[in-house]
């Protein structure tokens, strides 16, 4: 049967800052996803990462289904009018308009959807992150997809040996969805040169080149390109289809060790490495780090086993102390060199109005011994 697999995720409110929604405020959206999901969808999931509420749904609607949108669009207004009622910080952050039309693309909230037949068993996985862009999946995309030191099945099976095609975004673009499709290995050269540029090119999905099958999907939007200012970070979302033809869950898990560094810490304005965290994990030092959770999941007939909550296994606890003491050695260096974001990235106002006061009042000197004039 063809399944489809809906995740919208959106910041409509948060508890003592940006730090996790209220239990209130997550039961008010499962509530009403259940209720308005009958006869819609085949089953849900909601959840949430840092301040982020995620939903997943399964459905037979396709990609960017207006009744699916619709119902998940409303699920986040209901929820903003329970952050409301409590008084919750940041309460409908991600809803940037006023009214829903069609699809929520282009209204604030995160969006990543695949369409496929579904295996006879169908494991996949859906990955959370807050306080980041969607440019922090490029390197466990690039990894798990391209990489046999990473992904063995590149060189152990023949299926998964066949390489996979990226369709990678530039979302500096505003006018339109602008991707370029690059298939590894023959374009991994291509391909590194885009994704090391994590705030410009960012992993849009990935095909298998064995079958053309679906392998991944990433939520690409730029919420700074949507309101035109900045109203927090993006915090995306991806799905992934594991085992078989793609990578093994093991695989697509094992980049997310190194805990690389990504933007969006603090004022979505330094640096951190991404720590691997358990579901439902809030965020706390410096508006952070920067985390990601990873549920697997099967899907039969588009209903949804429990949730497997991959990172929340031992290993991950000292992965867990190693990024902590990477971005810990980062912040000693405060707002310095690679800590804090380029200008272009920076996400508060105040900065830029301080630098363009600053620029009038530079002058050429004519003579090394003109006086000091502060
Ligand atoms: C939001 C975030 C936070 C805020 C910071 C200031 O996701 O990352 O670091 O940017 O707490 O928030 P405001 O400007 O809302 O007071
Ligand atoms: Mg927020
Ligand atoms: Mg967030």
């Amino acid at each position: 049967m063809k399944v489809t697999l809906s995740v919208i995720k959106a910041d409509i409110g948060s508890i003592g800052g940006h730090i996790q929604p209220s239990a209130r405020l997550v039961e008010t959206v499962r509530t009403r996803i259940a209720d308005g999901g009958k006869g819609l969808l085949l089953d849900t999931y909601v959840g949430f990462t840092g301040d982020d509420v995620a939903i997943l749904m399964s459905h037979t609607r396709g990609a960017g289904n207006e009744g699916v949108h619709k119902l998940a669009w409303d699920a986040f207004i209901a929820g903003t009018a329970t952050a409301k009622a409590q008084g919750l910080y940041g309460a409908g952050q991600d809803l940037l308009k006023d009214s829903f039309s069609g699809n929520v693309k282009g209204m604030g909230p995160a969006v990543a959807e695949m369409e496929f037949e579904e295996r006879p068993n169908e494991p996949f996985l859906l990955f959370a992150a807050d306080k980041t862009d969607p440019g922090a999946y490029n390197l466990p995309c690039y990894l798990g997809f391209a990489d046999p030191m990473v992904s063995s099945g590149l060189i152990l099976s023949p299926k998964v040996g066949k390489g996979f095609t990226f369709r990678i975004m530039d979302v500096a673009y505003t006018e339109g969805d602008r991707v370029i499709d690059l298939s590894a290995p023959e374009d991994l050269y291509d391909i590194a040169a885009l994704l090391r540029d994590q705030e410009r090119f960012v992993v849009e999905s990935v095909r298998s080149r064995a079958t053309g099958e679906i392998a991944a999907v990433v939520s690409t939007t730029r919420l700074h390109n949507i309101a035109g200012k900045y109203t927090g970070k993006d915090d995306p979302v991806m799905l992934v289809r594991t085992q078989g033809n793609f990578p093994a869950t093991g695989e697509v898990l094992a980049p997310f060790t190194i805990g690389h560094f990504v933007a969006g810490f603090m004022r979505g304005s330094h640096h951190g490495a991404l720590m691997p965290v358990p579901r439902n994990t809030g965020t706390s030092f410096f508006d952070g780090p920067p985390i990601v959770s990873c549920l697997a999941f099967c899907v039969k007939e588009g209903k949804f086993t429990e949730a497997a909550d991959t990172f929340a296994h031992p290993y991950w606890d000292y992965v867990r102390t190693k990024t902590a003491a990477k971005s810990e050695d980062l912040r000693r260096q405060g707002f310095f060199g690679p800590a804090m974001l380029p200008y272009s990235e920076l996400e508060y106002g105040g900065i830029v109005e301080r630098l363009s006061a600053m620029d009038a009042k530079f002058r050429v000197l004519k003579s090394r011994k003109e006086e000091v004039t502060a």
